[in-house]
């Protein structure tokens, strides 16, 4: 997993400013102390600060704390912008870009990182690896030039790792993708990534910003798609499951994101999609596709709850339990989760929810207030009218669902992700329900 075998293969580093310790900040920071470099991590929240400096990773990533461990000696925390940039030849911009009351993506906290530039003339290079409208690039450059900043070189570098596999992500790419405006800058952010293996993309910035929303906005569609196909297969009698690897197999179309399930989620693809919406409907033009994916999405979830309905007649006073709460397994994140709109939708319809998660964090937020949480899927589903399960959690397959659907009290069971098997569940004595399967 590591881009190195020894030590001998490490070139005397870059000196590199992070700014932002989320999910993107801290894989790009130990991944870049990995490689060789120097890095400091810069980030406002004192407490995430100071757990990382005692040696604790706030967040749930495969790998990433036993790097951060290997490499304390190039690896630094600080809440300090100035001993952030002391030295540093390269800094990274890797905070978060919420969606904004506009739809477009808020990008307050970019402009703040480039403020703090102003004085940093011994730069070479800024980076942004957050996610950003195509055009934000060409509005920092002209920033840095207004700041006497002129001989600043300026890339965008888009981050395609998923979550649970950031690290290994990061290291072994599909590809770098690096957009520069000048031979300089592209070369420098080449070098940078001497030791990640995977090929490096040169373009032009705008190239690079748009490059990466259509990646997501493509994973996207192909899901999307995939669910409508499998609603068509519940109105025909095919099985999705079946059509799915037909399709796969054409290698022009692969595998790849053709999972039906109860809809995507996520820090990326629902954020990604509604900017590159706004981006599109600020030039005036609608992206008629990208709608279309985003409302199926929608409806997916929603559809969910009616098939419970179709079963239970009601859900008022209905006993539900949610298996899974994090947007997929492999994660603590639960960052637009299917589940979340669920748990609020039943909520709504009057029924009692109880949920369980190997790892989703104690979720302070409504709708989870109104919930319980429950140590196994076996507990949350007791006295249960009906369950689903939302997250593909391996350890589901492993449930002893005989003595599960004894202690419910009518054992109904929405299969979000088809994880289990029909037949066995039917045998049991389930009325199983599954996405586009017979
Ligand atoms: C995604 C992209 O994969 C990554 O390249 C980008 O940088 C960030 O967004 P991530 O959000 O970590 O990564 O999750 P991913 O594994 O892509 O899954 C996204 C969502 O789609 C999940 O809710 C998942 O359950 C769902 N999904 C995925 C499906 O429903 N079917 C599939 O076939 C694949």
């Amino acid at each position: 997993m590591t881009a190195r075998t020894d030590d001998s293969m490490v070139r005397p580093g870059l000196r590199i400013a992070v700014f932002g310790a989320g999910y993107i900040g801290l894989v790009t920071g130990a991944c870049l102390a990995e490689l060789g470099h120097r890095v400091v991590v810069r980030d406002i929240d004192p407490e995430k600060v100071r757990l990382l400096r005692s040696g604790d990773v706030p967040i749930y990533e495969p790998g990433l704390g036993d790097m951060i461990a290997r490499n304390k000696e190039r690896l630094t925390f600080t809440l300090d912008v100035q001993e952030t940039l002391n030295g540093a030849e390269v800094v990274y911009v890797c905070v978060d870009t919420p969606p904004s009351a506009s739809g477009d993506a808020d990008l307050s906290r970019v402009w703040s990182v480039v403020r703090s530039l102003e004085a940093a003339s011994h730069l070479r290079a800024v980076v942004v690896k957050s996610t950003v409208p195509v055009g934000t690039g060409a509005r920092v450059r002209a920033a840095l030039d207004a700041a006497g900043l002129g001989h600043v070189g300026y890339a965008a570098n888009p981050e395609f790792t998923a979550e649970g596999r950031a690290v290994e992500d990061f290291l072994h790419p599909d590809r770098v993708v690096i957009g520069a405006d000048d031979d300089a800058t592209a070369a420098l952010i080449s070098e940078l990534h001497t030791g990640v293996d995977g090929p490096v993309v040169v373009m032009d910035v705008r190239s690079a910003e748009m490059a990466k929303l259509a990646s997501n906005a493509l994973l996207a569609t192909k899901i999307s798609f995939i669910n409508e196909i499998a609603t068509l297969c519940e109105k025909t009698g095919a099985d999705v499951e079946d059509v799915a690897r037909a399709v796969g197999m054409d290698h022009r179309l692969g595998h790849h994101f053709l999972r039906p399930g109860i809809g995507w989620g996520g820090s990326c693809f629902p954020k990604d999609s509604e900017a590159l919406r706004q981006l599109a409907s600020n030039t005036g033009y609608h992206l008629q596709m990208l709608s279309a994916v985003i409302e199926v999405n929608n409806l997916q979830k929603r559809r969910a709850i009616q098939r419970l309905k179709d079963e239970l007649g009601t859900l008022a006073g209905a006993r539900v339990a949610l298996l899974g709460m994090t947007f997929k397994p492999g994660t603590d994140d639960m960052r637009e989760a299917p589940s979340t709109v669920l748990a609020g939708r039943l909520l709504a319809e009057g029924a009692e929810v109880r949920c369980w998660d190997p790892m989703a964090r104690p979720a302070e937020a409504e709708p989870w207030t109104w919930t319980t949480r429950h140590e196994s899927p076996r507990s949350a589903v007791e006295g249960a009218d009906a369950a689903i399960l939302v997250t593909d959690w391996p350890q589901l397959k492993e449930v002893d669902w005989a003595q599960a659907a004894s202690v419910m009290r009518r054992p109904v069971f929405f299969d979000g992700r088809n994880l289990l098997d029909p037949a066995v569940m039917r045998s049991l004595g389930f009325t199983y329900i599954s996405v586009g399967r017979p």
